[in-house]
């Protein structure tokens, strides 16, 4: 842990620390504690510092804690878990298992971060990703094929990434495709797969989930589109990062093994109970290509289906986006 993280444990009660109290804990000077909480701040938190009385967070933080999460699992999810790594910080929790999954690591390993020094969204975006706020998950799942075998898992995991946070009391979700959260037309979650392995053969795959749970103020302004998050749509019955992360991974995990058997099938009907844009006209960037049509859902392997000139059409993944026509 470095210092600012060493000193946000100690905030993360919302009392009141003095910075001599904070220095002397840490063995750190006091102008080194200033410098953490300044980081802090800068990181998205919102620190108060008042003379006389010291430096608190503006909310209590609930540190991600890997038995309270193992607590949210049932008997099955509990099993598929083979190893869970909480770190304070990391570049990114997929570009992590990537890693170990070369190395030999996985099936069942998870991974969730308090920040992200550079989180991956989908077509290249960055994925703001501020400390002690939200969740950052990643699991890693290796399979006996090849990806070709794995269409439209994404689809299956906004899905059930859409179920947990309906459980937890939220209305108004809805997906947009491939596996965009949304709540109310604004962004509260996305999906990133990254898979490695040859054609035919087996494979790996890194499912990263990312949840706003309580996006700061702070620094997000650079968020490129439409957002929101769970404590405006919830307030004080926000569940803890702890028990959201349980309940994705409760999800997660079964769906992952099963998946080479099941497919998308026990899904699709879902994900269209979601769909976001069903039966709109819609506009489809493909890189430089722009198509125009109906939106007439998902097909079996969860391609998008648009209606164009009275014939329905299927586009694949990768770098499309989707926008209602004005
Ligand atoms: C999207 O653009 O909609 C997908 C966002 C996915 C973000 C998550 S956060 C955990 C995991 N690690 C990453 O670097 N990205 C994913």
């Amino acid at each position: 842990m470095d210092t600012q993280q060493r000193v946000l444990a100690c905030l993360a009660d919302g009392r009141f620390h003095s910075g001599e109290a904070l220095a002397r804990r840490l063995g750190l000077s006091r102008a080194a504690i200033w410098k953490a909480t300044k980081g802090l701040a800068a990181a998205g938190l919102e620190v108060h510092a008042v003379r006389g009385r010291g430096y608190r967070l503006a909310t209590v933080l609930e540190p991600l804690d890997a038995g309270r999460i193992r607590a949210e699992l049932g008997g099955a999810a509990a099993a598929l878990l083979d190893r869970l790594e909480i770190h304070q910080e990391i570049d990114s929790t997929n570009r992590h298992l990537l890693a170990r999954a070369v190395e030999g690591g996985g099936p069942g390993w998870a991974c969730l971060a308090e920040s992200q020094r550079d989180g991956r969204g989908r077509r290249g975006r960055r994925w703001h990703s501020p400390p002690g706020r939200n969740i950052y998950l990643s699991v890693l799942w290796r399979y006996a094929q090849g990806p070709e075998t794995l269409a439209g898992l994404s689809l299956a995991v906004g899905v059930i990434t859409a179920e947990a946070v309906a459980a937890a009391g939220v209305d108004g979700l809805a997906l947009k495709w491939p596996n965009d959260l949304l709540c109310r037309e604004r962004k509260l979650g996305g999906v990133l797969l990254e898979s490695g392995g040859e054609s035919g053969s087996s494979c790996h795959v890194v499912v990263g989930i990312g949840l706003n749970v309580g996006m700061p103020a702070a620094g997000s302004a650079d968020i490129d589109q439409p957002w929101c998050d769970l404590a405006a749509e919830l307030g004080p019955r926000t569940p803890s990062r702890n028990r959201l992360a349980g309940q994705l991974l409760d999800r997660l995990l079964p769906l992952l093994a099963s998946y080479p058997t099941t497919g998308l099938a026990p899904y699709r009907d879902g994900w269209q109970a979601l769909d976001a844009l069903a039966g709109n006209q819609v506009r489809l960037q493909l890189g430089a290509r722009e198509v125009c049509g109906r939106h007439r859902g998902i097909d079996r392997d969860g391609a998008l289906l648009l209606e164009r000139d009275g014939r329905v059409q299927r586009y694949h993944g990768g770098e499309v986006s989707l926008r209602r026509v004005e």
